[in-house]
């Protein structure tokens, strides 16, 4: 039974000193539950609560915004109201815990990983909470947790290992994992990350243990709301979710490819401060076509080839509407990893319904935007002044290309104009009028432009004499030492990007590149290269990552609740990740800012983004925040125990 309003009002009094969060959501409870608000909560209240929570300021401000409500009756309407109904649901949850005393103890909250701080206990809190006796005698300080879980990862050879640790970790104490990770982002990233994310989604089935994230299958058609039902937390702002059709360069992976949504996932929290209990990894499963996975004992998921065609279709729609009905309409899906055929349909379907976006289309597109940006700033230019030869015409180059032309548009350039800076070619030669282009979608049909047709490399850098040149095609060493060496006929500072991941697969090596431009390429790679010495210079080689861009826009549509997520969103992330590149980076030769800064940077693109949804009224909030920046700063989840209320989600 639903404790009424004012019970719930009087009863949660008490805990207003120490769980201002519990107070906040409950007093939105009071008001949702009557049908009208009540009563108001002072605005010092709500502003003097901590800020551990996610969003509930921001609905609390909304609350307090009486002129809405006198316009409307003293009636909450549209969106907001859908979302206190969702914060209600938790907040009895909450209260309930709360009040029934089962906030965890004893061995139980040894097993929350969102409440234990492990050996971080200290005896008071031992005894307090019946736990004296569970945990071993010593006492650890969270830095030296920290301290020890490095220590583990750094004296162990095998990736893999690391990765599962890693993951173990996350599985038995989110803040000490948390910590660990966004404060070691440079040395832990391409491990929960890209490459080694790679790896461990290859070998998922094997070193399968726990459940972790939903999977949505072929045989839920009809039923999928009611596996969504089952996830156990009811505020879930964001969802990343997979087929994993086209896992990273390795192909299809099937049920493995859940890996990738919990690597992302862990991004957000780490670099974005996006609360985890407040995200959901998803896999999709339609069945695989990788034989291999299908003749193995251990795989964990459908053991059928991919269904494909409209039941495909209908399982997704059915899973979108599903998320949105459980989650509300601001909940943010990713898409990740799905077959390059798929991608741009499935982008096109949902972009102007639901809060969507695909990474490696629009995220891919927007860090390499941006890296452009830089580097003609770099080159003492603008982006205005170059012109681009892109080599392969597939989902990331297409992606980009089509972001450039929006850009140069966005930078007061007509469309024709845009147009004529921009070639593209793919394994059969120029993208021009006159090809066949029965299997092209429509991304790749918008580029075509007119010109020869044209399928000698050589010959197509005599013809548009690009001084930016940006490798997205695996074509391992295509940017042979002829190729850059002719780039240096066309620019001062040629620029190259050599995208293709892995580092094998990539067009050229950082070394060759510096070597045939003798030092006079502005050079960023998909995958790291290490530094390179040339002729007594040490160059410094730019790794256009998507973790620059995808968690600061998730953080800023998540706060900003915004409905829809338009192109134009990402021109903003890329400048404003441009706009963080220190001049004494770029000295360097670097086009992004050092991943050791990418927690600041996300910030700041995340707030350059929020503003943008505020100016294009593209948010379900009233009430704006002045500073997004302090804004943001303030609602991040903070994994530190001395600063974060003990709280299972
Ligand atoms: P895709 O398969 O969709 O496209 C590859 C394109 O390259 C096709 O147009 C193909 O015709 C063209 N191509 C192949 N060989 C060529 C040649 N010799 N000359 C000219 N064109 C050639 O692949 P997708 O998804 O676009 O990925 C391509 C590469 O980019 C992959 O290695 C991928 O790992 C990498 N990538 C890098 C990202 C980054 O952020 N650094 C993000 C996404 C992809």
């Amino acid at each position: 039974m639903k404790p009424n309003a004012l019970q719930l009002s009087a009863s949660i009094r008490p805990l207003l000193q120490n769980h201002h969060k519990v107070a906040a959501r409950a007093t939105c409870f009071t008001r949702t539950t009557s049908g009208k608000p009540i009563a108001f909560a002072s605005q010092q209240t709500l502003q003097s609560r901590s800020h551990h929570d996610w969003c509930s300021p921001q609905t609390a401000c909304y609350l307090l915004d009486r002129s809405k409500y006198q316009q409307n009756n003293n009636t909450l309407v549209g969106s907001p109201r859908e979302q206190l109904k969702l914060y209600t649901r938790h907040n009895v949850q909450q209260h309930r815990q709360y009040n029934s005393g089962q906030a965890p103890r004893g061995a139980r909250l040894l097993l929350d990983n969102a409440a234990t701080k492990g050996m971080a206990f200290t005896e008071e809190e031992r005894m307090d909470l019946n736990i004296l006796g569970l945990l071993p005698p010593a006492h650890r300080t969270q830095d030296v947790q920290v301290k020890a879980a490095l220590n583990f990862v750094n004296n162990i050879g095998d990736n893999l290992t690391k990765y599962i640790y890693l993951r173990n970790l996350k599985d038995y104490n989110e803040r000490m994992f948390y910590k660990t990770l966004a404060e070691n982002v440079e040395a832990l990233m391409p491990i929960v990350y890209t490459p080694v994310v790679g790896l461990a989604c290859q070998k998922f089935s094997h070193t399968y243990l726990r459940p972790r994230g939903l999977y949505v299958t072929i045989n839920d058609l009809g039923r999928v709301k009611k596996v969504i039902a089952n996830w156990p937390h009811d505020s879930v702002h964001a969802t990343v979710v997979t087929d994993g059709e086209r896992i990273l360069g390795l192909g299809d992976l099937g049920a493995n490819g859940i890996g990738i949504s919990i690597g992302k996932l862990s991004l957000y929290t780490a670099l974005a401060g996006i609360p985890p209990h407040t995200v959901l990894p998803v896999c999709l499963d339609v069945g695989t076509n990788n034989k291999s996975l299908l003749e193995d004992p251990f795989y964990i998921g459908l053991r059928h080839e991919r269904v494909d065609g409209d039941k495909y279709f209908q399982l997704l729609d059915e899973f979108m509407e599903a998320v949105v009905e459980r989650f509300g309409r601001s909940c943010l899906i990713q898409f990740e990893d799905f077959a390059n055929s798929k991608a741009f349909h499935i982008l096109e379907k949902y972009r102007g319904r639901y809060c969507t976006f695909n990474d490696d289309i629009q995220g891919t597109a927007s860090v390499c935007v941006s890296g452009l940006m830089s580097a003609a700033r770099l080159a003492s230019s603008h982006i205005k002044d170059h012109t681009f030869l892109f080599f392969g015409a597939g989902e990331a180059n297409l992606g980009s290309a089509t972001l450039l032309v929006e850009t140069l548009i966005d930078d007061g350039l007509t469309k024709e104009e845009a147009m004529d800076k921009i070639w593209m070619m793919d394994a059969d030669g120029l993208v021009v009028e006159g090809r066949d282009t029965s299997n092209w979608n429509g991304h790749k049909k918008a580029m075509i432009r007119k010109g020869p047709m044209m399928n000698n490399f050589h010959e197509i850098l005599d013809l548009v004499k690009p001084t930016a040149l940006i490798g997205a095609s695996a074509a391992t060493g295509a940017f042979t030492d002829a190729v850059l060496k002719k780039m240096t006929t066309f620019a001062e500072r040629p620029i190259i990007f050599a995208l293709s991941n892995p580092n094998s697969k990539a067009e050229c090596t950082a070394a060759q590149a510096y070597e045939h431009t003798r030092g006079r390429c502005i050079f960023a790679s998909g995958s790291p290269f290490e530094p390179v010495e040339f002729q007594g210079k040490t160059y410094t080689t730019g790794q256009g990552n998507n973790a620059y861009i995808f968690p600061g826009i998730a953080l800023a549509v998540m706060a900003a609740q915004a409905p829809i997520i338009p192109d134009k969103t990402f021109i903003v992330a890329s400048k404003a990740l441009s706009d963080q590149v220190l001049d004494s980076e770029l000295e360097a030769g670097l086009v992004y800012p050092r991943i050791s800064r990418i927690r600041e940077v996300t910030l700041h693109v995340a707030s350059n983004v929020m503003n943008y949804f505020y100016s294009e009224g593209l948010t379900n909030y009233h009430f704006e925040p002045k500073d997004k920046l302090n804004f943001l700063r303030d609602i991040q989840y903070d994994y530190n125990y001395d600063k974060s209320p003990r709280q299972s989600n």
